[in-house]
């Protein structure tokens, strides 16, 4: 199972990430999280991408296609994975579709005021990944993790200000990508067929989760009847 999440910042694509990586044991493979940890560990790479991450900025197509090119032929890719937070433009889709086939995309879509609410109330355990909301998904304790005990941060672009900036660079470099996956599933260019869902975002985690695992096992069937025909 080879799974695309998309959707704009704050959608819920990390939430549900890793709901759906558990539920069908594939790996999540998130940039964004991937290019923090290297900020975090002060590696090269980190010090190449703080500064556009912290504006808001996209990191060159260069670099987060090499990063997932390497990451998905690790082992722990053999029977697929969940990409989150990539393709993120049109070049990292063709890069992507040049090297592997994808079998399901998932488009979550959140309108811009609700997303704002989301983003600037969110707070994550940066060691894992995990992410609260101060109102929706609160921690156990306020600003500490519920399984490690550890404090939680804001990360450094979840400013409204630089949201709103993130989510017009998403409308300009991103939202083609919808077209992109609906005219390869139209045009059948994806070797073995390809299943598009759009998700209403809006509603609780567990009913959009519910709403995102039932389209995946339509999606599968979907596939291996086509296989099969
Ligand atoms: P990245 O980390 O990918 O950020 P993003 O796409 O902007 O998405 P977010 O992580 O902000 O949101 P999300 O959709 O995962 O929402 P979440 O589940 O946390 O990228 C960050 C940066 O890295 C980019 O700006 C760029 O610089 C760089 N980058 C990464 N990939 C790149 C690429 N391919 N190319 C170039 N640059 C790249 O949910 C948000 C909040 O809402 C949370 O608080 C959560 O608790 C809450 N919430 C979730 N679901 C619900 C719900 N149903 N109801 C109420 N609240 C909810």
């Amino acid at each position: 199972m080879r799974v695309i999440l998309l959707g704009c910042p704050g959608a819920g694509k990390g939430t549900q990430a890793k709901l759906i990586a558990e539920r069908y044991k594939i790996p999540q493979i998130s940039t964004g999280e991937i290019l923090r940890s290297a900020i975090k560990n002060g590696t090269e790479l980190g010090k190449k991408v703080k500064a556009i991450m912290d504006e808001g900025h996209l990191v060159s197509d260069d670099i987060v296609i090499e990063l997932v090119k390497e990451r998905i032929q690790q082992p722990d890719c053999k029977n697929g994975f969940l990409l989150d937070g990539f393709p993120r433009t049109v070049i990292q889709a063709e890069a992507l579709q040049q090297q592997t086939s994808i079998d399901q995309v998932i488009d979550i879509d959140v309108p811009e005021d609700e997303i704002i609410r989301r983003i600037t109330g969110r707070r994550i355990h940066p060691a894992s990944g995990r992410t609260y909301h101060v109102l929706y998904q609160p921690p156990k304790i306020a600003d500490t993790d519920d399984i490690t005990g550890e404090a939680l941060i804001q990360r450094s672009d979840d400013s409204e200000e630089t949201v709103r900036k993130r989510l017009a660079i998403y409308e300009t470099q991103t939202a083609p990508l919808k077209h992109y996956y609906q005219h390869l599933k139209s045009t059948d260019q994806s070797e073995q067929g390809l299943v598009y869902t759009k998700i209403n975002g809006i509603g609780s985690v567990d009913e959009i989760k519910n709403q995102i695992f039932s389209a995946l096992e339509h999606g599968q069937k979907e596939l291996s009847h086509a296989k099969n025909h």
